[in-house]
């Protein structure tokens, strides 16, 4: 889909066009193993000046370094495109192979037809295209064992010639990790992905050329439980995704510099064994025997005599995937703030940051001594680590010491959400470092930073930012810490945009799409959670608000980043689930199939009709489906789902809009019917005061739960109550986000009032009330999407500093969107505004500034209608709007 060329000229003399830069494959840098068979670039212009524009494009692709270098594109040359895209274009020339490595470059002319110079060569490499391909088998070790132990697999071989380049592709039914001479090669945690393993697994691609060497090498695996076979939910439900053992997949592929290939592959000339990892698994923890260790085990020479033969599984047929989604990887590691020991030898190690990953332990002390390492969120008054609200999750790592002088150890297949780790059976009292927190989660790429003049506010962003940090792992999960950990979709579709603002989100959410649709029933109805772990732990069929992630999803990556992929790939899917919705509740009211029916989960005292909330749901998803049926340029399916839409919204309207005002509104409802514009235009205003005198007769405060809290923000804004929103926003006592910070919370709650609850459905990191943070981009900070517009190709910068003393006085934000960067700083006091935006090539910005007059506005210290790069100046009812184009901008504004 090319979108129409921008027309305005780049005139500023200042700046200058420059190479295109963050040259990306399928979102990643220089990706290795990927399996699309048209695989999308995306570059950022470099052009500095004022309005600058891309006019055209030429994208070559080369075999090899050499090629590229000589600006020869002897795999595929697009030629020169007149087209300002700078995303999203495809690969369309031959048919890629298998393991085939490509450089690509690209440049840009500008609006003058004057072109920049090539960008730098990027890479990418195809992974195995085909199932035959694989000539590896499925490897493990049978065993009746309880608990499950960790196995270990190696096997030595020889490397003749001089090597020119190796590869692994490896993944796991379970989790792995995979050493070649010693060394561990892979760095991802929890490695492959998490899938309905039952239907497809990940593999990755590793360069393994640097860790062979010539003679004999030896290449070994660990295998864990993961996903696969671990518990999954409050039933400890194990082997969810197949049967028992774990079992790994591993394809070594060298290349000889003289051109031959030798390939060593998982098959029963492996052994295995047992090792030190007594067992492990996601909820219980691990346990480690160091007196086990078999030192070299991984390496050549090792003698393995007493190893088994490994057992060898027939493959069922079970699709692999490339991972392009970046893998989990450990990020920071965490000091401890604080040490206490609120009983003799139990002594607790606070991080100051509630986190999710692992505890690493570094001690010293005779064999057999066992140190065990128990892991919280909060303490009790007494001091101690409370535990209840982790429910089963025993979160309890054990560490038996070899006794050989100083020791390291951090569990393998198994993570916690926590703050606090207490430390017993220590010999002595533990060194100030002999606890660090090693923090994990999907390594997306942070995009953005939000600071302000509230400390609050600051704080609030800090924990929206580690909510998010702790609940991505492979999937979005509602929790790290308790026996559940799962990919609940109310809670993912809620915070999705949110999340677009604070990591690079679209892999990561395309794969978890792909998911949701392997989850659906037969009957279009999409599930809960997601990899589904089957109907004796959760109905087939969701609940409304959850199963709409599926729409909701791949809309929003749509929006952010102007992927028409992921709507192309999940449309078939989305179409069966709306038309499931339609197909069992003909009238327009979503009364059936509801499935647990959550509503408005756990809000702050008031509860919302279900049925309203599902109606509202349903409308929303067929407006969704009906704007996404038109960027496919699906006209039937656009019209379809509209009318859906209308009928449900008017049936909506028919059953409780009486004399304007909603029967039995919550502001979740009245919330939710503002912000999808199902109330009708003449009764917004009466629908908008009820919202409002409903917040005052709380003493201005909030009564929403997840869904609400989502829209609630933003629906006042949209209607004029920006003070009303930004109050709710920076109270500070119950309930309010505030309230939580004020408590001392480093996350988000789960609960409004996570403090004053008992332990049963209580995470302190549970990232669904931190949705806010999209109204913290959009209103506070003002970057959003232009209304019509998607991809941030055209931003809406209208930032709502409210009255000096009332609101924030300052406020610094920026995202990097797919153009680069955006930014936005205020100040705001008595007498001026000034606004300070940066604005990326290509793109262009509605700037909206409060003011009276179009005179009191200046730039850069010359007048508004006198600058170069904006256009369009109009003044109406108390803001001044104008078009700029890309470059940074000083206005400011001066108060009468
Ligand atoms: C989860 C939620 C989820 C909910 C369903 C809980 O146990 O933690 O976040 O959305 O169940 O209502």
């Amino acid at each position: 889909m090319e979108k129409e060329i921008i027309v305005a000229k780049s005139k500023s003399s200042t700046g200058k066009l420059q190479a295109p830069e963050m040259l990306r494959c399928e979102y990643a840098e220089n990706p290795l193993g990927i399996d699309e068979a048209r695989p999308r670039f995306s570059w950022t212009v470099g052009d500095t000046r004022r309005a600058a524009v891309q006019s055209a494009y030429q994208v070559i692709v080369s075999a090899s370094a050499d090629a590229a270098g000589k600006d020869k594109g002897d795999v595929w040359d697009s030629g020169r495109v007149e087209s300002n895209r700078s995303y999203g274009v495809e690969y369309s020339g031959p048919t890629l192979k298998s393991r085939q490595r490509c450089f690509w470059k690209v440049r840009t002319w500008d609006a003058d037809g004057k072109s920049s110079a090539w960008s730098d060569a990027a890479t990418w490499e195809m992974g195995l295209m085909n199932r035959s391909d694989w000539t590896a088998s499925w490897v493990g070790m049978k065993s009746d064992a309880v608990p499950v132990p960790a196995v270990y697999l190696r096997k030595s071989f020889s490397v003749t010639k001089p090597v020119d380049s190796a590869r692994v592709y490896a993944t796991a039914l379970g989790a792995y990790y995979f050493y070649l001479n010693g060394q561990k090669v892979n760095d991802d945690f929890f490695a492959p992905g998490w899938t309905d393993y039952r239907k497809r697994v990940m593999y990755r691609t590793y360069d393994v050329t640097g860790f062979l060497s010539k003679g004999e090498n030896a290449v070994g695996a660990i295998l864990g439980s993961g996903w696969y076979m671990g518990p999954l939910s409050w039933s400890k439900k194990t082997n969810t995704f197949g049967d028992a053992p774990a079992k790994l997949l591993l394809q070594l592929e060298v290349r000889y510099k003289d051109g031959s290939t030798e390939h060593v592959v998982s098959d029963d000339t492996w052994k295995c064994s047992e090792g030190p990892i007594r067992s492990s698994d996601i909820y219980a923890g691990e346990v480690c025997d160091a007196r086990l260790e078999m030192v070299g085990w991984d390496k050549t020479g090792f003698k393995d005599t007493a190893w088994k033969k490994a057992d060898v599984f027939p493959d069922k047929g079970i699709a692999l995937n490339a991972q392009v989604e970046s893998p989990i990887r450990f990020v920071e590691e965490l000091k401890p703030v604080a040490i206490t020991e609120p009983s003799p030898g139990t002594f607790i190690f606070d991080l100051g940051q509630n986190m999710v990953g692992l505890a690493r332990l570094k001690v010293r002390g005779p064999a057999g001594t066992e140190v065990r390492l128990r892991h919280a969120e909060i303490l009790n008054p007494d001091g101690t680590i409370y535990t209840a609200n982790l429910r089963k999750a025993e979160a309890t790592d054990r560490y038996i010491l070899s006794g050989k002088g100083a020791e390291e150890f951090s569990a393998h297949f198994t993570y916690h959400g926590f703050r606090y780790v207490e430390v017993t059976g220590c010999p002595g009292k533990p060194a100030k470092d002999a606890i660090t927190g090693l923090v994990a989660h999907t390594a997306l790429r942070p995009v953005s930073s939000f600071e302000c003049s509230s400390d609050m506010v600051n704080k609030l962003f800090h924990n929206i930012y580690w909510g998010f940090r702790g609940n991505i792992y492979s999937v979005p999960t509602d929790c790290p810490q308790r026996d559940e950990r799962l990919g609940w979709m109310g809670d993912a579709q809620v915070f999705g945009r949110t999340s677009t603002y604070l990591m690079d989100t679209a892999a990561f959410y395309a794969k978890w799409s792909r998911d949701i649709s392997d989850a659906q029933s037969p009957d279009g109805a999409y599930t809960d959670v997601c990899p589904y772990p089957g109907s004796d732990i959760l109905p087939p069929n969701g609940a409304p608000a959850w199963m709409d992630a599926g729409i909701v999803i791949p809309w929003t990556v749509y929006l952010c980043y102007g992927d028409t992929r992921i709507l192309e790939r999940q449309y078939d899917s989305m179409c069966r689930y709306l038309d499931f919705v339609t197909a069992n509740n003909p009238d327009g009211i979503w009364a059936n199939k509801r499935g647990n029916d959550y509503g408005d989960w756990v809000p702050a005292g008031v509860e919302t009709d279900k049925t309203m909330l599902a109606t509202l749901c349903y409308f929303y998803s067929a407006h969704l489906l009906s704007e996404i049926s038109g960027v496919l340029n699906n006209a039937a399916g656009k019209d379809k789902y509209a009318g859906i839409a209308a009928k449900v919204r008017d049936a909506f309207n028919a059953r409780y809009l009486k004399d304007g005002h909603y029967e039995n509104a919550t502001q979740t409802i009245n919330a939710m019917v503002i912000e999808m514009s199902v109330v009708p235009s003449d009764t917004l205003k009466s629908v908008t005061d009820d919202l409002v005198k409903d917040i005052e007769s709380r003493g201005w405060h909030l009564s929403t739960g997840f869904i609400g809290t989502k829209f609630l923000l933003l629906a006042l804004s949209d209607t004029g109550h920006d003070d009303v929103a930004r109050r709710l926003f920076l109270n500070r006592d119950y309930p309010s986000w505030g309230y939580m910070v004020e408590q001392g919370a480093t996350t988000v709650w789960e609960r409004w009032n996570s403090d004053k609850m008992g332990p049963d459905m209580n995470s302190r990191n549970h990232f669904a009330f931190g949705s806010v943070g999209e109204w913290m981009f959009r209103y506070l900070a003002g970057i959003d999407i232009a209304p019509d517009a998607s991809g941030f190709d055209r931003l809406l910068v209208s930032p709502r500093p409210g009255e000096p003393g009332r609101g924030l006085s300052s406020l610094k934000a920026s995202y990097d969107s797919i153009h680069g960067r955006i930014a936005s700083e205020w100040k705001n006091d008595a007498s001026v505004f000034l606004l300070n935006v940066v604005v990326p090539a290509n793109v262009s910005a509605v700037v909206r500034i409060p003011a009276s007059s179009i005179e009191d506005i200046a730039e850069a210290g010359k007048p508004l209608a006198k600058t170069e790069g904006v256009s369009g100046i109009k003044l109406q009812k108390g803001t001044v709007e104008f078009t700029v184009g890309s470059g940074s901008y000083k206005f400011k504004t001066v108060k009468r």
